[in-house]
């Protein structure tokens, strides 16, 4: 079994896992970081949301093989404390219902803050158009980043 070899939340990690095992699978199944969600597993929801050297990706379809010596950010290793900027306005809003989709909603925001740290509503909607939540939350994520951009 082939062996690959990138950071998680800043760790050093090596996995033996196939080639096109997705990234999801290694970090619920292999790393125990079950965080990070699976809803559809065809890059449609935003469940599985991650950071690949800060950008925000779906890792239901990206292959272990194409993130080898790269940067992986989990909603473990967002931050030691839940003390994230997103992750204090998300508790102001009070925002999650069920709380499935959450992890991947807040991945995105997150890396949205990064590149764009004062984003326009229209830029928040573009951002997040591809995290899909089946509660209805869309409101309050809305209004937690516009907290969290302050
Ligand atoms: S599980 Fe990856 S986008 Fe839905
Ligand atoms: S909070 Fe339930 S799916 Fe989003």
């Amino acid at each position: 079994m082939p062996r690959y070899s990138f950071t998680v939340n800043g760790e050093n990690v090596a996995v033996e896992v196939d080639a096109d095992t997705p990234v999801l699978w290694v970090l619920r199944d292999t790393l125990q970081l079950v965080g990070t969600k699976y809803g559809c597993g065809i890059a449609q929801c935003g469940a599985c949301t991650v950071h690949l050297n800060g950008a925000a990706i779906r890792s239901c379809t990206l292959p272990v093989s194409a993130v080898s010596g790269q940067r992986i950010t989990t909603i473990e290793g967002l931050s030691e404390d839940g003390q994230h900027p997103v992750q204090e306005a998300w508790l102001e809003h009070d925002v999650p219902q069920c709380g499935y989709c959450q992890a991947g909603q807040i991945m995105s925001a997150a890396a949205l803050l990064e590149s764009n740290p004062s984003p326009t509503d229209e830029e928040i909607d573009a951002a997040m158009s591809g995290n899909i939540c089946r509660c209805g939350t869309y409101t309050r994520i809305h209004a937690a980043i516009k907290t969290a951009a302050k």
